[in-house]
């Protein structure tokens, strides 16, 4: 052990073994244990790194010209000696399995969340089919609005919303219900002025009807929980459940601009 430990090439090793060994796992868990907080260091990073302190010990053992062949001399005998044939065939072995495995690892499918934004609030549809009826959402006002059923409307939302909403919107209309942290992406809050206030009442229409499985691309790939009520509520229910969602929450929804 000493010996090996003399010579510049198992320096060289032993520097990049514990450099990786810090680098990899030693910067995320050494730092927390005195209660600083750290991160996993990123592969491409951990790469870098290794190349330069690669790059630092080549240069230091070919600084001097000794080292230099000193640094070579355990290379060489392993590829040359007759009484090293054994390492040789084991060095033949260990690397292209060693060089297979690196590929494989990075070529084989992996469970991480796609890349890409999702939009929240995808561009809607100008109209859309609703159980074979065509509905115009393009400057489509909330129709019982419209007709003065205002009451009406309020409390068959109520309903509606406190049987059918509540569990993953919250009682209180903010994203909090029972089921809110078991979905990715979270329900969304339907009160403040930030949300369904910067909507019209026809985007909430259809966003309501049509749910997660209607929501165009940009709204993908994550999978919305958001079911497509067009299945179980009746248009009319649906216009009233909009209308209920912004007299609860105080807030108005945006209008369709004049022209
Ligand atoms: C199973 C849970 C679940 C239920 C039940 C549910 N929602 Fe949702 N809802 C979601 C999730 C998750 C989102 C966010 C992802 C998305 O936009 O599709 C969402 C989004 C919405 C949005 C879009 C808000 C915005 O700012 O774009 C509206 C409006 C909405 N829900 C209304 C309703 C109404 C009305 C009901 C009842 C008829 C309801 N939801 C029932 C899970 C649910």
């Amino acid at each position: 052990m000493r010996r090996y430990l003399k010579e510049p090439f198992w320096q060289a090793i032993l520097v990049l073994l514990i450099s990786y060994a810090l680098i990899e796992w030693g910067i995320a868990y050494i730092p927390p244990l005195f209660g600083v907080s750290s991160a996993p260091v990123p592969q491409s990073v951990v790469i870098q790194f290794m190349l330069t302190i690669a790059v630092a010990v080549l240069v230091w053992v070919s600084e001097k010209e000794e080292r230099w062949k000193a640094f070579k001399r355990p290379i060489r005998d392993a590829l040359v000696l007759p009484d090293r044939k054994r390492t040789r065939v084991a060095l033949m072995v260990i690397f292209p399995l060693l060089v297979g495995f690196v590929t494989y690892d990075t070529v084989r499918p992996k469970v991480t969340a796609p890349a890409g934004i999702r939009a929240v609030h995808p561009a809607p549809p100008t109209q859309i089919d609703y159980r074979g009826e065509m509905v115009r959402i393009e400057g489509a006002d909330n129709p019982l609005r419209e007709e003065g059923r205002i009451e009406e409307a309020y409390e068959m939302g109520f309903e509606i919303y406190y049987r059918d909403c509540m569990p993953c919107h919250g009682d209180y209309l903010d994203g909090q219900g029972h089921y809110a942290d078991g979905f990715s992406p979270t329900p969304l809050p339907l009160r403040g002025g930030s949300t369904i206030a910067q909507l019209t009442e026809s985007y909430v229409f259809w966003r309501v009807a049509k749910g997660g499985p209607g929501l165009p691309r940009e709204g993908n790939p994550w999978n919305s929980a958001m079911p497509a009520w067009e299945d179980f509520l009746t248009e009319e229910e649906v216009w009233a459940v909009t209308l209920f969602l912004y007299e609860q929450a105080g807030i108005s929804p945006r209008t369709w601009e004049e022209h």
